[in-house]
């Protein structure tokens, strides 16, 4: 799983054999450029929902209901997962939390509309856990987020992230639990992994996860190619001839299929 937040991107993880792409929260982030993913709104979410259904061949495509969007009943929750599905073009939607919202996971589900669990630590509650902290710390703690997952897993939910807990503790879950875990900054036992995009591809440089590991550096790709760019526009060397319209040529690129 990986998140996109537009159609080019989108196709790109389709191509390169994603199974599901998630407009993820974090877009307030890696897009907006907040410090937090709070200020994301459910029209946000559909907004690019669109563009990255548009992208996506074959993957899945989730959508995260935004800070707010889920909290304040059962009811709230299914009316906001309705407009993900009904605007955003999503598949299926994705929530935080855990014993206190399964109820609210178990009503979105009563209406046909699968839901993917998110637990450990919660980026929407970054201010009541004192930042972005490793979770399920210890005895009791771990006991809570194991609690978490069985009641998202009771509720109705197909799949639950496992969002910066130990790996011993990802591992317990994942045998505790029927449904598949997704890890995130939760070791390698889970059964899937998910990573944001930007930090996937080394593009997001203002921080860098401890568990975001960089496969590629397209960060430093885009900053040289747009130096080569300027360089060859300051001097001419672009556009060439063959950049340039013949007056009997052809009048413009071929659409793309
Ligand atoms: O918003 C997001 O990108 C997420 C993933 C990191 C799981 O929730
Ligand atoms: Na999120």
């Amino acid at each position: 799983m990986v998140t996109a937040y537009d159609f080019t991107m989108a196709r790109l993880l389709d191509e390169g054999g994603a199974d599901i792409l998630l407009v993820g929260d974090s877009l307030g982030m890696v897009v907006q450029g907040h410090p937090t993913t709070l200020p994301v709104t459910v029209d946000e979410i559909c907004y690019h929902g669109r563009a990255v259904s548009r992208g996506a061949r074959r993957a899945h495509v989730v959508g995260d209901l935004p800070f707010m969007s889920f909290q304040l009943s059962p009811l709230h929750a299914l009316e906001n997962a309705g407009k993900l599905m009904k605007e955003g073009s999503f598949e299926s939607v994705k929530l935080e939390g855990g014993e206190e919202i399964a109820e609210h996971v178990r009503r979105i589900v009563t209406a046909g509309i699968p839901v993917m669990g998110h637990v450990g630590l919660l980026p929407q509650s970054v201010h009541a856990m004192g930042g972005f902290k490793v979770q399920g710390k210890g005895g009791d703690a771990a006991e809570r987020v194991l609690a978490d997952a069985r009641a998202l897993e009771e509720a109705g939910a197909y799949a639950i992230v496992l969002e910066a807990i130990p790996p011993d503790l990802a591992e317990e879950i994942t045998t505790a639990i029927s449904i598949p875990t997704i890890g995130i900054g939760a070791g390698p036992a889970c059964d899937g992994q998910v990573l944001v995009c930007y930090d996937l591809f080394g593009m997001f440089r203002e921080l860098t996860p401890k568990f975001a590991k960089r496969f590629a550096e397209v960060g430093d790709t885009i900053v040289e190619a747009t130096r080569s760019y300027v360089d060859e526009v300051r001097t001419r060397a672009f556009p060439a001839s063959e950049h340039s319209f013949k007056p009997n040529g052809p009048r413009h690129r071929p659409l793309p299929p």
